[in-house]
């Protein structure tokens, strides 16, 4: 995949774009934002200088290098390769809340879950996917209301799938342990249902019950590379990232999601992302940023 033209050649290379401790260069950001555009899709260009400067250049110090030169070169060469996926860690934004667009939970308790769990009541396969999880409150969210339906949910074949490119963030994610404020969108009857409060080093803590964790699978996933999956599902949340990516990288993406959906299956998608591109023929738009898969066959479906 190459990197479509964010940065004009004939401005001058070595021209500063951001500064503090480093200088950032042009050269320095446009081969930043080719390794990030490669590796996840995601799409830099020079209004982001200030973004990557302060993502970065605390990282560089405590590594020991003299700026990010040295740093370009570290992650361009093999050497570098563990620190090339650090990078991505400190560039990609993670932020998430419990029932955030909590209109999407509604319709998924409301419209789609009362089928889903007589389908699984009755001995069929039920799954959902949350395609960019961050730490895990997207998928816990689904679990909640899930259970506040079928209590027991665990002991039928329905399970939520929970990925992320981020291996950090996915760890925290499977630890489950929030502060009070991520919890302050979590009813009080959930809370008392399905955390424990706890201490850690002295702070106040909830942690998910394993209960609810045991509904969930986390694993590492680059929505730009292959996906594993054998078989398909009823439901996918991909919210609040493919904005981070550029036009053609968010068509592709809603084609693919469009073959990974069963016959009537549900897409909820971020608060400013629309599907685009081919894959509008095949997803009726039924409410705010929710997507219904409308059967017909298209590019994205193999
Ligand atoms: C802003 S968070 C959104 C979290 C959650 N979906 C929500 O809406 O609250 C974006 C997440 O996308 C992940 N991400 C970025 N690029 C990705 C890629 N190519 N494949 C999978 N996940 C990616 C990031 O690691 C981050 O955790």
């Amino acid at each position: 995949m190459s990197m479509p033209a964010a940065f004009d050649s004939k401005l001058p290379p070595d021209e500063c774009l951001a500064s503090g401790e480093y200088p950032l260069t042009r050269r320095d950001l446009a081969e930043i934002a080719a390794m990030i555009y490669a590796d996840a899709g995601i799409y830099l260009n020079e209004s982001k200088a200030s973004l990557v400067y302060s993502r970065l250049s605390k990282h560089i110090r405590n590594i020991g290098l003299k700026g990010f030169r040295d740093y370009c070169q570290l992650v361009s060469s093999p050497a570098g390769a563990a620190e090339r996926r650090d990078m991505l860690s400190h560039l990609t934004t993670n932020f998430t809340r419990f029932f955030r667009e909590n209109h999407h939970f509604e319709h998924l308790k409301s419209d789609v879950l009362p089928e889903l769990i007589a389908r699984a009541k009755n001995g069929g396969r039920v799954r959902i996917w949350s395609a960019a999880c961050s730490d895990g409150q997207e998928p816990y969210s689904i679990a909640l209301t899930v259970l506040s339906m079928l209590p027991n949910a665990a002991d039928y074949d329905f399970r939520i799938l929970a990925t992320d490119i981020d291996p950090k963030i996915l760890a925290l994610a499977r630890a489950g342990s929030y502060d009070a404020t991520a919890l302050e969108t979590v009813s009080p009857a959930m809370r008392k249902q399905w955390f424990t409060e706890t201490a850690v080093n002295g702070r106040q803590k909830w942690q998910v019950d394993d209960r609810v964790k045991k509904l969930i699978t986390f694993n590492e996933l680059n929505l730009m590379a292959q996906w594993p999956f054998k078989g398909q599902f009823d439901v996918i949340f991909c919210r609040n990232v493919v904005i981070y990516f550029d036009e053609p990288t968010q068509m592709k993406i809603w084609s693919r999601f469009g073959g990974m959906l069963n016959g009537k299956g549900h897409l909820y998608i971020g608060h400013s992302e629309r599907v685009s591109g081919d894959a509008k023929s095949v997803f009726d738009n039924i409410g705010i940023t929710t997507y219904r898969y409308n059967g017909k066959p298209h590019g994205g479906r193999s």
